[in-house]
């Protein structure tokens, strides 16, 4: 039942009590992380946060409070990023490091990841958590219970035997994925995921190209999906959607767009998002010709921005994701389908989930948001055994696993049916599947 640090500890005694802060807190008392994270939350509005719930979903907001409002001054004024600061695949964390909301350096701890994803953005903790926990299981660094937003960390002290600390931008296929917003695929870039293809991003800028309001809504984006889906069929013989960096963390990178950047008003207090800040969170500039570029690490929350409200009914929540993705899934289904090419472009080739979770999921489950939502907590506690290196067994292993089960435990339906034998022999057929691995 001992985590890692403590089998590291044996190693390193003395050392011991000073590792793991949070993990060891978390294993003992399930219930530590999410508090932490709430004592963290100072912004609060609207309704009493119901904690243990992954929220009833989507529901247009029809208030606006001033509490929205995101301090970007002091010392959370935009800073750039140093040459020894990591930025990585994900624009809303760069944002959150230039902003002093997660260390500038790109390093950031197992709450911190959770806490400030939910008080700058509104992403409900029963989403940040398992996305934080996750990360520093499978990229980060079990020891000091960190993970890196970009590449590898500086100077861990990473266990030997589990998560290599290589960050998310050295998580192919793990978290990051191919098809993505604006980023390149792993293969055709030699690895590069995390530069912003401006191309890439020009499509989507352009869909509200000669329109009166923009406003790059859902139905923006998955008009959007099925340009970065086609895409990559069309341009990658590699490509390849994995159960969850794919079909759970490419989707859910869409979505986010919308639900996680709009601007909230008195006027549109279901939001907006406007060019000028679709840009501003993706560093993009625009010359007065129209060209767009593309400046690394200068991701930033504009002035005067406010995000979606706090509070349980209103938070990003797996619920709200789940029911975002049967929209995509309704205009773009193989985004919705684990699969990819099979060494040629056009070639892509789904495969049923039932295969790969003994059965427990099949893809049409996944139109069903309850469903969907079990099949993202189970499948991550599914994954991370397969993810961590072989070596990782015994103790070790449980003690990693132990970790992610208590937090999802907290969120989790206990009816959700689980992924006892995930079969992985389906990514054989994908050469992309091993794309980027050791
Ligand atoms: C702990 C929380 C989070 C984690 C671990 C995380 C992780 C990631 C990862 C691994 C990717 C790469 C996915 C891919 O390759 O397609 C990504 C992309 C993305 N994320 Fe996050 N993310 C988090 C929170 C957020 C938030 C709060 C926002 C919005 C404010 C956001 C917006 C996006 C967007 C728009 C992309 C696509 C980027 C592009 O292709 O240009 N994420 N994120
Ligand atoms: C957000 O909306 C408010 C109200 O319309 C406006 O004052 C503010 O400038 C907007 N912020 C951004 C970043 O567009
Ligand atoms: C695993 O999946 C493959 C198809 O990818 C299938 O042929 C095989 O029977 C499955 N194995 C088990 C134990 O279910």
């Amino acid at each position: 039942m001992k985590l890692t640090c403590v089998v590291i500890g044996f190693v390193l005694t003395g050392l011991a009590h000073a590792l793991c802060p949070y993990a060891e807190q978390a294993l003992k008392d399930p219930q530590f992380l999410i508090r932490h994270v709430e004592e963290q939350n100072t912004a609060k509005e609207d309704t009493p946060k119901e904690k243990r719930q992954s929220g009833p979903g989507n529901i247009p907001f029809t208030t606006f409070n001033q509490n929205q409002l995101v301090d970007v001054t002091g010392s959370h004024a935009w800073v750039a990023p140093g040459p020894n600061d990591i930025r990585g695949p994900c624009p809303g964390l760069n944002a959150l490091a230039n902003h002093g909301y997660f260390p500038h350096n790109g390093v950031v701890s197992l709450p911190v990841g959770a806490s400030a994803t939910e008080q700058v953005y509104g992403l409900a903790s029963s989403f940040g958590v398992p996305l934080t926990v996750y990360a520093t299981l499978v990229d980060g660094d079990v020891v000091g219970d960190t993970w890196s937003i970009g590449g590898k960390q500086p100077q861990t002290l990473t266990s030997p035997i589990l998560g290599a600390g290589d960050g998310l931008s050295g998580s192919h296929n793990k978290y990051e994925s191919d098809s993505s917003v604006s980023r390149g695929d792993y293969y055709l870039y030699n690895g590069d995921v995390s530069s912003v293809r401006v191309e890439k991003f020009k499509s989507l800028y352009d869909l509200q190209k000669n329109v009166a309001v923009p406003n790059y809504n859902l139905d923006v984006l998955i008009q959007h999906r099925q340009y970065t889906f086609t895409n990559s069929e069309s341009t990658n013989p590699y490509f390849f959607s994995a159960p969850f960096a794919g079909l759970a963390v490419a989707n859910a990178a869409h979505t986010f767009v919308p639900a996680l950047m709009s601007n909230h008003s008195a006027e549109y207090p279901n939001g907006i998002l406007d060019k000028e800040t679709l840009k501003s969170f993706f560093a993009i500039t625009e010359a007065p010709d129209g060209t767009l570029s593309w400046t690394p690490g200068h991701e930033r929350i504009p002035d005067n921005w406010y995000r979606r409200p706090l509070g349980a009914i209103n938070e990003y929540s797996p619920v709200s994701f789940a029911q975002d993705f049967v929209q995509l899934a309704a205009a773009v289904p193989d985004a919705a389908t684990v699969g990819g090419n099979t060494g040629t472009v056009n070639s892509f080739t789904g495969v049923d989930l039932g295969d790969i979770t003994g059965g427990a999921y099949r893809t049409t489950d996944l139109l069903n948001p309850t469903k969907f939502v079990c099949y993202f907590y189970q499948l991550t506690l599914a994954l991370v055994p397969d993810f961590l290196r072989s070596e990782a067994l015994g103790s070790a292993l449980a003690g990693a696993l132990n970790l992610l089960q208590t937090e999802i435990d907290s969120f989790v339906d206990p009816s959700c049916a689980k992924i006892a034998n995930y079969n992985d022999t389906f990514a054989a057929q994908f050469p992309g599947a091993a794309v980027g691995q050791p």
